[in-house]
């Protein structure tokens, strides 16, 4: 069993979307771990996104994702980091394959409805972000 972070990002949150993307994943086969509503700091923003540090992106993608609530959701399935990758589409919402939760609910390349961590490794690191071990 594989580990995976998604995030329902705040243009979801507010959107209305959690339980329609939280039914996507389910029905894709992945098992909830742990899950909470919450709002970033800005200092939890910017540690979240440190690999992105230095790119033009960098300082709006904080000010988007502490705009308003998220949902970090801790996923387990066989080959997650992937699978949620497929689920979610391509990072811009305009280039993602039909029917993906970015195609669906995302509306441009920052405002992209939610996160799938990127790696295995991220993948554990991502979910102890946010949830510890006693969580699971
Ligand atoms: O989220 P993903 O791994 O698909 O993409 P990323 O390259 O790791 O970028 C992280 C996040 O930064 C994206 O999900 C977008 O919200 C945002 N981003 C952006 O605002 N502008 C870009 N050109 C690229 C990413
Ligand atoms: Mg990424």
């Amino acid at each position: 069993m594989e580990r995976t972070l998604l995030i329902i990002k705040p243009d979801a949150v507010a959107g209305r979307h959690i339980g329609d993307i939280l039914k996507m994943v389910v029905d894709a086969g992945f098992n909830i771990k742990a899950l909470r509503m919450t709002r970033l700091t800005r200092d939890q923003a910017a540690r979240f996104y440190a690999v992105h540090e230095g790119k033009p992106f960098y300082e709006p993608l904080q000010d988007y994702m502490t705009s308003g609530k998220i949902v970090p959701v801790a996923l387990e399935r066989e080959n997650a980091v992937a699978k949620l990758r497929e689920v979610l589409g391509a990072t811009d919402p305009a280039k993602a394959a039909p029917g993906t939760i970015r195609a669906l609910y995302g509306s441009s390349i920052e405002r992209n409805a939610a996160h799938g961590s990127d790696s295995v490794e991220n993948g554990l690191q991502e979910t102890a972000f946010f949830f510890g071990e006693s969580e699971f």
